[in-house]
């Protein structure tokens, strides 16, 4: 859902990073640049290796970058801030809380503050589709329930910008679906979301608009914007011609020599 001429939420702007191996900077990513645009859902394939984490990690505040900056609202990212939140393939839900208890840890406030919160919580719970599992220990949920409360604790914290790093890569194909219908409902409540695959039909499904990180340039390797209409039908044949043109640029990425 890109609205052109609004500014950008999120500027990468020739964004550059080197990790150190034997004294020796090797650069995952180049003189990367794009922007996300409020409501969009942005897909990021590429594959293994090819620095798809390390950008998310730079975006998030976690890393800092060797060359160039990442921008939120125009301001230079340096540190992590609750405008950006994370859902990683694991979860990571403290296991000897609740899961209501795990989606407030962290929010401070007064007494009726946290009442507002707990409030929030069971409503996010019901958007999640877990609605009434909230005294629940996280040992009781499955896998997907697991990154559902995950993002339901992203969620109430009301990102700017949500950030996603293979989020439901660890989850079997019918459940994984399932989250990315949820995602698409959150894409409908306008949630500006920078979304993390190597999965080709995940992006595909998913996306206003796939950037592909070629990891034997380091930077952008081509963009798609997906323009499809919603809920998107993987039989159809437009469908596969994209899926099949971000096959072909997978294909071409091979590993750059040491
Ligand atoms: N903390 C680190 N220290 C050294 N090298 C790293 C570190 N994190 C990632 N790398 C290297 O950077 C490259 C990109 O990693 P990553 O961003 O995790 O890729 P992706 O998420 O696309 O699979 C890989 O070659 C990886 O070995
Ligand atoms: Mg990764």
């Amino acid at each position: 859902m890109m609205e052109s001429g609004q500014p950008a939420i999120l500027e990468v702007v020739n964004l550059g990073h080197s990790f150190v191996h034997n004294g020796v900077a090797e650069p995952v990513l180049r003189d990367l640049s794009f922007a996300v645009r409020p409501g969009e859902l942005v897909c990021l394939i590429g594959r293994s290796g090819c620095g798809k984490s390390t950008l998310l990690n730079i975006v998030a505040g976690f890393l800092a970058p060797t060359h160039g900056c990442c921008l939120l609202d125009g301001e230079c990212i340096d540190r992590p801030g609750p405008d950006r939140c994370v859902v990683f393939q694991e979860d990571a839900l403290f296991p000897w809380l609740t899961v209501g208890e795990n989606i407030v840890f962290g929010l401070r406030g007064n007494r009726e503050a946290r009442r507002r919160y707990q409030e929030e919580a069971e409503r996010l719970l019901g958007l999640v589709g877990l609605a009434g599992y909230g005294d629940y220990l996280p040992k009781a949920l499955s896998g997907g329930m697991k990154q559902r409360v995950a993002l339901a604790r992203v969620l109430i914290r009301s990102p700017r910008l949500l950030l996603m790093d293979e989020p439901f890569g660890a989850l079997d194909a019918q459940t994984r679906e399932e989250m990315q219908d949820l995602l698409l409902e959150l894409s409908l409540r306008r949630q500006t979301m920078l979304f993390v695959t190597h999965d080709v039909q995940e992006a595909v499904a998913l996306a206003d608009r796939v950037l592909f990180l070629d990891r034997t340039t380091g930077s952008l390797g081509g963009q798609l914007a997906i323009d499809l209409e919603r809920p998107r039908d993987r039989e159809d044949e437009r469908f596969q011609r994209h899926c099949a043109r971000l096959y072909r640029w997978l294909r071409r990425s091979t590993i750059c020599p040491p």
